[in-house]
């Protein structure tokens, strides 16, 4: 029996930070959320607050609810604001191997020798991280799907020197966040990510091919697969770069098939990123999104 988490910071407050933060707060816990960019949390803060006004308008959460979510929000640029006390800190910073080892460092020495310590990557080694940062057996991946707060699935990762009582509380940790979890081993690209980007890679060679326009291919996994969105736009969703590192990494670990497409390297260096910059494959407006041209 493990004790419940009270207090749980996340590393990082871009799309995946800010959401995480979303659902531990509106679980009950409390949420502090870390960004090195006072900015960025600012904006993290304004983005989880307008998901909740979405959610009161309709009708799904109280406006006394949503007070008390945002009470639980604590947002910080101090990384040691954000450990200090954590039962468990969630670190959700970019795909760098180098940036999570050394977050990873810091966090050993800011948290509590006892906190739960997880990695939201999508693709990483596990193995890695732990060893490289000191935290070997204490490490797991804990990762998230977007949006977090509803998106049933956690996949925990599990490194090779991962202990059995890191994995039990990463699995109390689902439970009290109310996901159903998968337990998988540190392989490049776990269970999810490695069909994930093969679909979205796919895709965007068939746009480069000139099969058909992005609406009409996203159309066909809708219509013809039952897919909620489709690729391109799931790859807007997801964020051309975040997809970008996975697969360059995928590609150096797995092979060729992961090969990234050049159209979406160029998009991405035209600062394409999609929906949290507003343009992707898709232009996104208030009403969703809408062809780029
Ligand atoms: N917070 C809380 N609730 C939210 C929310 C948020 N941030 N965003 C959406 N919701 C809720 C809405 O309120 C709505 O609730 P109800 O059904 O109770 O009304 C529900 O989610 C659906 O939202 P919408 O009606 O706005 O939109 P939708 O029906 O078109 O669904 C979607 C949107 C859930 C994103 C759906 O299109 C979907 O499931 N898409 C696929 C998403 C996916 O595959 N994600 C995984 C990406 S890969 C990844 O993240 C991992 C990685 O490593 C890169």
């Amino acid at each position: 029996m493990t004790e419940p988490f009270s207090t749980l910071a996340v590393i990082g407050a871009g799309t995946m930070g800010r959401g995480i933060a979303q659902l531990a707060a509106q679980r009950g816990l409390e949420a502090r959320l870390f960004d090195v960019s006072t900015a960025q949390v600012e904006r993290a803060i304004g983005d989880v607050t307008a998901q909740l006004d979405r959610l009161v308008a309709k009708g799904k959460l109280t406006e006394g609810d949503k007070a008390s979510t945002l009470a639980r929000l604590a947002p910080t640029s101090d990384l040691s604001t954000a450990c200090g006390g954590a039962a468990v800190v969630i670190e959700a910073a970019p795909e760098s191997m180098d940036l999570k080892v050394k977050l990873f460092g810091e966090i050993r020495e800011l948290s509590p020798a006892e906190a739960l310590l997880g990695s939201n990557t999508s693709s990483l080694s596990i193995t890695e991280i732990g060893q490289r940062a000191g935290v070997p057996d204490r490490i797991v991946g804990l990762h998230f799907f977007n949006p977090p707060p509803v998106m049933p699935l956690l996949e925990i990762v599990r490194g090779l020197s991962t202990s059995d009582s890191t994995v039990d509380r990463a699995r109390a940790l689902a439970l009290e966040l109310g996901k159903d979890a998968i337990v998988v081993q540190d392989f490049p690209g776990f269970a999810t990510s490695r069909l994930g980007v093969i679909l979205g890679a796919e895709a965007i060679r068939m746009l480069e091919a000139g099969v058909a326009s992005a609406e009409d291919i996203d159309r066909a996994m809708k219509l013809g697969y039952r897919h909620p969105m489709g690729p391109l736009e799931l790859t807007d969703l997801v964020g051309l770069d975040v997809r970008l590192a996975i697969l360059d990494h995928l590609h150096r670990e797995l092979g060729e098939q992961f090969r990234p497409p050049a159209l979406l390297r160029q998009m991405v260096r035209a600062g394409r990123l999609g929906k949290k910059v507003g343009l992707g494959f898709y232009r996104w407006t208030d009403e969703g999104p809408r062809p780029a041209e």
